[in-house]
């Protein structure tokens, strides 16, 4: 079995078709907003391979406009606070709104004793209306079950927060040994194939649900 390219539900095998194209003459929407969070801040981590790889792939199209957050680069401390301190302001000001201004997620997470790392559930716990009523795809490594128990942890966690998450994901298993030097994979089909079809699902629901949004605000 090929867990780059995992299927979270193996009773449907033939996929549906998604997709942004198709042959009408509407005009393209706007490029969807994607925030990519970035999980490990891991000293030496491993995670600027995956994003690189995966940025590369994202970044050439034209339906979505890509930012990057890294929780590496922002210092929230895990004592959460409905009325943090100045410097907590100051860190959460660089990242909360561009999460709020996201209209869709990728989360980018390894598998830590068969979990997501406590430096992403920290982000994603310092928030919340910034999740609502958006889609959530998955780009996991780790070890032999290429991150996907954190993955399925995740999905709990973010319909908690009123997020959809979509139900392809990438899955790097033993990722160390799956890049090289240069962090070039060194068998991309399945996993550019893995991308393109979390990429188009992501971008279904992400049109979806800002047409929604706009018609009516979510009420949770
Ligand atoms: C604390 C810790 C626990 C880990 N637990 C698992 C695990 O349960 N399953 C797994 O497949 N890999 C596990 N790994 C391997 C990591 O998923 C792998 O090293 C990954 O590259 C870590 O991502 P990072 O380097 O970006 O932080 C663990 C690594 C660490 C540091």
């Amino acid at each position: 079995m090929d867990l780059t390219t995992h299927k979270t539900a193996d009773t449907h095998e033939s996929a549906p078709s998604y997709g942004s194209g198709g042959s009408g003459s509407a005009p393209a929407p706007d490029p969807l907003k994607l925030a990519v969070v970035i999980g490990s801040d891991r000293e030496g981590r491993f995670a600027p391979v995956v994003a690189d790889w995966f940025l590369a792939r994202a970044t050439v199209r034209e339906d979505f406009s890509v930012d990057v957050v890294d929780v590496a680069e922002v210092d929230l401390p895990t004592s959460l606070s409905y009325r943090p301190a100045a410097p907590v302001r100051a860190e959460l000001a660089k990242v909360s709104p561009r999460l709020a201004d996201a209209e869709a997620f990728v989360v980018l997470t390894p598998e830590y004793n068969h979990s997501f790392p406590a430096s992403l559930k920290n982000l994603i716990d310092w928030h919340y209306g910034e999740w609502q009523a958006k889609p959530v795809g998955f780009i996991s490594y780790g070890g032999i079950s290429g991150g996907l128990r954190a993955v399925e942890q995740l999905r709990q966690v973010f319909a908690e927060l009123h997020a959809v998450t979509v139900r392809d994901t990438v899955a790097f298993p033993n990722a160390g040994g799956q890049f090289d030097s240069d962090g070039q994979h060194k068998d991309p089909a399945a996993p550019e194939a893995a991308v393109k079809t979390m990429l188009d699902q992501l971008a279904w629901w992400g049109t979806a649900l800002r047409d929604a949004r706009s018609r009516r605000p979510y009420a949770g």
